[in-house]
């Protein structure tokens, strides 16, 4: 929630960035800047009319829930102490083992991490910054020897490189990058597949594994569905239009049933700068999208990240990359049959009649939520005749109704005003111009979604919204009541017959988020969540093996939430609904990512991501915080180590599932 970053990438992950959405399917109103800071509230300085107490669907649709079994709450874990400092925490009874972090070797040939000597070759073959999305996927089906595929969203190069920042007039500036720093940022991007197993009760990786690989912002891609081949996405270095040098900004992602991991391309405009030629076709394409977004100097080095040389390369991303881990010399596919937009993650599930849906969300302010339901099924028998499944389906955007029903609006060519008239010539722009496609059927505008988890055990669906403080009373619609959202909620989503390919469901809303003590937040945890269990900006989900949920956040902080980032536990059945419990917290500057469990619940899989950054001391108080001076130096707590980003595994101490 920095409102106005020391550092171009500082604060960029919880940022709320300007909307893109002017459509008409919901006036927009006046933009209010009213920060809802807790220490707003606790000065009494908020403005409490511009909080909606709004009564929704939640309300009309929980009689079910009185058939619903009693009892407490399915978490009896101790409960961490929420707050803020250098370290990162776990429950009492727990080890969180530092598993990999940002510079260690994970190819079997790259080199050790040397942070003062560091280069792009040598950061290829090491794992990258910012890790996001954590999937383990079993070999030979084991619950401890397994693929760990972690996502690198995006670099922090503040905390990154030596000698970057330099403090004039007691004011910390960034310098400019050299070109071999930038591209040592390309090759942090991407993804890390890692074989790791458990030994004696501890994880440790394989270091010479066949499968380990690096996937960076220049691996050859392959363009897929829809839109492959299409003069959109031609570039002079490719005239088919279907090779894509990289991927970038994979911030959440999934593993498939047919175990591939896909990596969700979000926030990929940031890399792009430069000015489009005057009404150049691209022109209102880029502008939906905030594009070019002007956020790294990696065009000073390369044309393709300058939209005014290379216009076409940025609709080149924006889309699920699906790899095939098992095979180290895959070629990572583009899918855009799931559609062009800010893609937070893409979870999955198969449907009764075998077809496969995954979700994702749009994370940007009064973004959409989207569903794509594949044409085939499902083979569990031929892992073969699954591979090509994501490139055949149909792509749904969310309506959420007022009366607690929802509709899932298919985005296909011919139908309704996806024709020639409005622009759209074939399948191929419907995909390359998802936003535009999806305002024309008048989809629900949402507070910033971010991670879908669907629950095969319970039927239901899990939306993270993660915030939105531009959102105005005359904006308010039941599915996002408050005005100035500062804490995000949750949905959840049942939909009809259970059937997850369905094109209509109910919703209502499990939670609203905030510190539940302040009556005007109007969070909505049950009474007995403690003050530790409460959290805001819910961002990424888990459900364990168990079908209990799991949710980590981005955005808390000193000054808005006097807590870091975290896991908590929430209950989502009978009278315990709604509780929620904190299980582990990160070090400060940190956003919590990543949740992932193995199917014997036994590990837990967690992706501590940009520790060290935000500004911010324990208490709140302004700092600068970068190479020479982080505010902490997580995990390895080393004057000679920069803050790194990890990955951590949770175990309980003398075996056994996480939490029963
Ligand atoms: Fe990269 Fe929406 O979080
Ligand atoms: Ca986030
Ligand atoms: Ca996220």
């Amino acid at each position: 929630m920095n409102e106005k970053p020391t550092f171009p990438t500082q604060g960029l992950e919880s940022a709320e960035f300007d909307p893109t959405n002017h459509s008409a399917n919901r006036t927009m109103g006046e933009v209010i800047a009213a920060r809802f800071s807790r220490r707003g509230f606790l000065q009494g300085s908020l403005a409490v009319s511009a909080i909606a107490a709004t009564v929704g669907p939640a309300a009309l649709l929980s009689a079910p829930r009185a058939e619903a079994q009693e009892g407490g709450s399915v978490f009896s874990f101790p409960e961490v102490t929420a707050g803020v400092d250098a370290d990162h925490h776990v429950a009492e009874g727990y080890d969180a083992q530092v598993l990999i972090r940002w510079g260690d070797p994970v190819v079997s040939d790259a080199p050790e991490f040397d942070p003062n000597n560091q280069t792009a070759a040598a950061q290829a073959g090491q794992f990258g910054y910012n890790n996001d999305y954590v999937g383990y996927i079993p070999l030979d089906g084991s619950d401890e020897h397994g693929l760990l595929v972690v996502n690198h969203e995006y670099t922090n190069p503040h905390l990154m490189f030596p000698g970057l920042v330099q403090v004039v007039d007691g004011a910390a500036v960034q310098g400019d990058l050299s070109e071999e720093q930038v591209n040592i940022e390309i090759a942090a991007h991407g993804g890390s597949i890692i074989e790791i197993e458990k030994v004696d009760g501890v994880w440790r990786r394989v270091a010479d594994s066949q499968y380990n690989r690096r996937i960076t912002g220049t691996t050859e891609t392959l363009v897929t569905g829809p839109a492959a081949g299409h003069d959109r996405l031609k570039t002079s270095a490719d005239a088919t239009g279907t090779k894509v040098l990289g991927t970038l900004n994979n911030c959440a992602g999934g593993v498939t049933p047919w175990g591939t991991y896909l990596m969700a391309e979000e926030n990929f405009h940031g890399y792009f700068s430069g000015e489009l030629p005057a009404d150049h076709a691209e022109s209102g394409n880029y502008a939906r999208l905030g594009a070019p977004g002007g956020w790294y100097q990696w065009h000073n080095f390369h044309d393709r990240f300058d939209v005014s040389k290379e216009p076409n390369e940025m609709n080149r991303f924006g889309y699920i990359v699906e790899v095939d881990p098992m095979d180290p010399n895959s070629v990572p596919k583009k899918r855009t049959a799931m559609g062009r937009f800010k893609h937070e993650g893409a979870e999955s599930i198969v449907a009764p009649s075998g077809q496969v849906v995954l979700y994702s969300g749009d994370d940007e302010r009064f973004d959409y939520v989207y569903k794509f339901v594949t044409a085939g099924t499902y083979n569990a028998e031929d892992r073969a005749a699954n591979m090509d499944l994501l490139d055949e389906g149909t792509l749904y955007v969310a309506r959420f109704d007022e009366d607690g029903s929802m509709e899932w609006m298919p985005l296909v060519h011919g139908e309704g005003p996806l024709t020639a008239e409005n622009g759209f010539e074939s399948q191929a722009d419907i995909v390359i111009e998802t936003r535009r496609a999806a305002d024309l059927l008048g989809a629900t505008k949402m507070d910033r979604p971010e991670d879908i988890q669907p629950n095969a055990t319970n039927g239901k669906v899990y939306v993270m919204l993660t915030n939105n403080s531009r959102r105005t009373e005359e904006d308010v619609n039941a599915a996002n009541p408050r005005a100035a959202n500062a804490f995000g909620h949750i949905i959840e989503i049942a939909e009809t017959d259970g059937d997850f390919a369905a094109t209509s469901g109910t919703w209502e809303i499990l939670l609203k988020c905030g510190d539940p003590s302040i009556a005007e937040v109007g969070a909505t945890f049950s009474t007995d969540t403690t003050e530790n269990g409460w959290f805001g900006m819910p961002d990424n989900a888990a459900v364990d093996s168990d079908g209990r949920l799991w949710v980590s956040t981005d955005g808390n902080n000193p000054t808005d939430t006097g807590r870091t980032d975290g896991l908590w536990a929430v209950d989502t059945e009978g009278a315990a609904r709604g509780t929620s419990r904190l299980f582990y917290r990160v070090p400060v500057g940190a956003e919590m990512c990543g949740p992932v469990f193995t199917d014997d619940g036994e590990s837990l899989f967690l992706a501590i991501q940009h520790p060290g950054d935000g500004g911010e001391d324990w208490e709140g108080h302004a700092r600068p915080s970068y190479y020479e001076d982080p505010s902490t130096r997580w995990p390895d707590f080393r004057d000679d180590m920069p803050v790194r980003p990890a990955v951590v595994v949770v175990t309980k101490q003398g075996g056994g599932k996480i939490a029963v």
